[in-house]
């Protein structure tokens, strides 16, 4: 499958998902609204793919992995949400969109990222997938790395070090818990609801998987300089002007770029033993790192 393939195939997984459950619920049909602008507003959709392909080193993918990629989807929808808030990046573009506090306002934004939060643990909890062992692993992997162990950790180091010299080894502290915990939650997931076991099997995609998710977001940082506003769909030298502090600015653009490079070496050579399954983790790696938006 090519990765355009790969993508489609995830995408349409995930979305279908994503629309069948976040079904209507009366009382509050503008917090609905909100949800649902940020949740299916074209995004890349790269935690899900990583969720579908890491699982399809072991089986085939199931509701518990459809499942694992919404909830993803959803937490990483309302962190962006609450990212983009005037509390803390305030920007006022996202995927070629106004923001959802620009498009509804703050108070329904601030609620709609709370929603998106607990929509996740609603998908992964549920009844019918009868399979409470597996759901609870699922529910830990994601609070570890949505919550303090994670994200909201990662989002708040960032914001307390604007305008502050910070060196390498907290801003790849940083970095790993912004963005790298739910990658590397994505590729987890994705292992463990197809059925995974073998230590060395998730030590391999770990590895893998912590690259890959520091990776993203060294490109990240990078591509908020050389691609412009059109391109990345959110304002281009964001970072720039909040003065965050980011890998090019600590290494340089060009070193920046060699560290994108190493990393994803490291991330292909450690799901090398797995052979030609792994053809869609190396693409997603490709992708990772050759993206501009
Ligand atoms: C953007 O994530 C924010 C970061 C964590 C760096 P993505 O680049 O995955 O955003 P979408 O979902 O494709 O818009
Ligand atoms: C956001 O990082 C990461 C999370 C939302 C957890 P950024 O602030 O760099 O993301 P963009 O550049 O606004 O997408
Ligand atoms: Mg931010
Ligand atoms: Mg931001
Ligand atoms: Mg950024």
């Amino acid at each position: 499958m090519t990765l355009e393939d790969f993508s489609n195939y995830a995408r349409s997984r995930v979305d279908t998902y994503l629309a069948e459950h976040l079904s209507e619920y009366g009382p509050a049909t503008y917090l609905q609204e909100a949800m649902s602008y940020s949740l299916l507003n074209g995004g890349k959709r790269i935690r899900p793919m990583l969720t579908y392909a890491s699982a399809s080193l072991f089986g085939e993918a199931n509701s518990l992995t459809d499942a694992s990629a919404a909830a993803l989807e959803s937490i990483h929808a309302y962190s962006l949400i609450h990212d983009d808030l005037p509390a803390m990046d305030d920007d006022d573009l996202r995927r070629g969109k106004p923001t959802c506090h620009i498009q509804y306002n703050e108070a329904t934004a601030i609620l709609a990222g709370d929603a998106l939060q607990t929509f996740a643990f609603e998908l992964l909890s549920a009844k019918h997938h009868d399979n409470a062992a597996i759901q609870l692993q699922l529910l830990q992997i994601l609070i570890q790395a949505s919550g303090r162990h994670g994200m909201v950790t990662g989002q708040m180091i960032d914001l307390a070090s604007v305008g502050k010299d910070i060196d390498l080894i907290a801003l790849e502290q940083m970095h790993q818990h912004k963005t790298g915990a739910l990658i590397r939650a994505s590729v987890h997931m994705g292992a463990i609801s197809a059925g995974a076991t073998s230590a060395a099997d998730l030590q391999a995609l770990d590895i893998y998987a912590t690259a890959i998710g520091l990776a993203f977001q060294v490109q990240d940082d990078i591509i908020d300089i050389t691609s412009d506003t059109l391109t990345l769909g959110k304002a281009q030298f964001s970072d720039e002007e909040a003065n965050k502090p980011t890998y090019p600015k600590l290494l340089g653009l060009e070193g920046a770029q060699a560290l994108a490079h190493s990393l994803h070496k490291q991330a292909i050579s450690a799901v090398s033993p797995f052979g030609d399954a792994a053809q869609p983790l190396v693409e997603l790696a490709n992708y990772i790192i050759g993206r501009n938006h």
